[in-house]
Formats: C-alpha cells, structure tokens, sequence
C-alpha cells in the first residue's frame, strides 16, 4: 500500500458488501444523525431492513428518507434510551412490526462539552454522561435481549470511544461511561456467546460528523490529524464499514472484542 492509499478516506473507497447481511433487520439506536446514520446507508446498502431511532423527529425523518432514497427500507422510532420506559415502547413497536431485531447496534450517546478537572464536574454532568452512554445502552440491551435471545442467533453492536481507551481530551464522565459500556459488552458476550448471539463494540476515535465539524476549526483538524499515523481523522464510512464486518458472517468467530477505529491513534 503507498502512503497515498492510507490517506483514503472510506467514503471513497468501495461500500464492503456482505450478501449473507441481506433481508435481515437491523435496530439502531442513535441512527438519526453522525455515525449512525451513515451506519443506517451501509446497513441499508446490504439489504438490511432498519429500524432507525433518535430523540429528534426531524434529524430521524430525514435518516429515514436517506435510506429510501437509496432503495432501502427503514421505519423511525422517536425515543430517548436512557428512558426506560420509552426504550420498552420502542421494544414492542419493533416487534410487533419486524419481529426481534437480528442486529442491535447501540450507537445513542455522545460527549457534551469540554472536559474539566474531576473535582469541578457537577452532579448533573456526571449524571448525564452516564445515562447518556451507558444507561442508554444498558435499557436498549435490557429490552432487545429477551426476543433475540429466544431466537437463538443474531449481533450485537455497542459504542465505546477512544476516550474509554485512553485518558486524552475526553471529558472523564464521558471516558468512564464509555469504559463501561466496554465491560458492560464483554459481560453480555460470555452470556449470550452459548445462545448464539456475537457481542462487540467499536471504539472511535476523532470521526469528523456534522456535528464535530461544526466544533472542531479547519486549523484545529490540521493539527490533530498530525496525532495519527494514518494521517487523517476519521469518517463515519469508516465506522460503518467496521460495523458491517462485525455483523456479518465474515467475523462469525469473533465476540466480546473491542474494535479501536482510531487511525492507529490508539493501539492498546
Ligand atoms: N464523532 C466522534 O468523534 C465519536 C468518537 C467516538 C465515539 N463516538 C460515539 O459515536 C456515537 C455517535 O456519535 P456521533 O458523533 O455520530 O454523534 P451525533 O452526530 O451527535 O449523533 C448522535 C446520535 O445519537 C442520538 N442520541 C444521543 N443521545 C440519545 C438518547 N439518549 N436517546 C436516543 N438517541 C440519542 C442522537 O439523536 P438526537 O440528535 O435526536 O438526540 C443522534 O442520532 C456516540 O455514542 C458517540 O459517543 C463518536
């Protein structure tokens, strides 16, 4: 490989295709916008059926309308997962429409703002990033289990972060909920391995979406991407295509792992 192939960004390489993936239904939770919702196209690119959630109607219709507009089919579903009771109606309307979900990728979360010392972090931030990361993706766990458990087979996804990885510039709320949600998958993977479900979860690192282009300056991008050795930051088409190949067949002997899509950023 020349140096200018590892400077390609994914969305210009080819979408990796995976025919056993058709014809299955995908529940993504966090699909309405970022990662999630390139993860939607990949998905839906596959022939995978989408169910696609999100807490804003209006970022969630559009997700949706992407995936038709590719030939794909996708129902959204409005609910907030570090909701309990939202996350069980959300259970039961997928259900009642596709059955249990065969993938579960639980993708809703995020970081909100800079981080602070540890001792200068109220009450209410703690407690956001937690519910916002690792209850979220504990209640969607809680609540697809029971169904793809009783089918015996199917893949499940989870959303960690490089900030879960190593104590960089995530915010330490953030960091600790994601390092949770990396246990909380190496659990569930020793559970469920002997009942036919794969387990694992994707740890991004920098992932230039809509939203973190709008915080992140052309100068301050320059200069991070120099932290890479593969020179560049990443792209949502990155993580979609990792997340295709833990889904599909093609890792069928793989559980419980956590895949660092970092530009080599971060190698633990
Ligand atoms: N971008 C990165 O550099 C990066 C790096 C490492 C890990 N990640 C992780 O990757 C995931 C996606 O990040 P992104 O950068 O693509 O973010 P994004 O563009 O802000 O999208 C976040 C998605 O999650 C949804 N969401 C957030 N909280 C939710 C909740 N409580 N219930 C339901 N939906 C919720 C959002 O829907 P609404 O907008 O409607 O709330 C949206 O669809 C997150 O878990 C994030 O922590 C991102």
């Amino acid at each position: 490989m020349t140096r200018a192939d590892a400077h390609t960004p994914a969305s210009s390489a080819p979408l990796p295709l995976f025919p056993d993936m058709s014809g299955k239904v995908a529940m993504v939770t966090g699909g309405s916008r970022g990662i999630g919702a390139a993860t939607c196209l990949a998905l839906a690119r596959n022939g995978v059926r989408l169910v696609i959630n999100g807490r804003d109607p209006v970022a969630l219709q559009t997700s949706v309308a992407a995936v038709q507009a590719v030939g794909g089919e996708a129902i959204g579903l409005a609910a907030d997962c570090s909701d309990l009771a939202q996350v069980q109606r959300m259970q039961a309307q997928v259900e009642a429409h596709f059955g249990a979900p065969d993938f579960v990728l639980a993708f809703a979360g995020g970081g909100t703002g800079r981080p602070v010392p540890v001792q200068d972090i109220t009450e209410e931030d703690w407690r956001s990033s937690i519910d916002n990361n690792l209850t979220s993706t504990f209640f969607t766990l809680k609540c697809f289990l029971p169904g793809m458990l009783a089918r015996g087979s199917g893949g499940i996804l989870t959303m960690a972060s490089a900030g879960a990885r190593v104590a960089s510039g995530a915010p330490a709320g953030y960091g600790a909920a994601k390092a949770g949600v990396i246990m909380l998958t190496r659990h569930l993977a020793q559970e469920a391995g002997p009942q036919g479900l794969r387990v694992n979860c994707i740890s991004p690192s920098a992932v230039l979406t809509e939203r973190t282009r709008a915080t992140l300056s052309p100068e301050r991008q320059a200069r991070m991407q120099e932290g890479f050795p593969l020179g560049r930051l990443g792209t949502p088409e990155d993580v979609a295509a990792a997340s295709l190949f833990l889904l599909s067949d093609a890792s069928a002997w793989i559980t419980g792992v956590v895949l660092d899509v970092a530009g080599g950023r971060v190698m633990v």
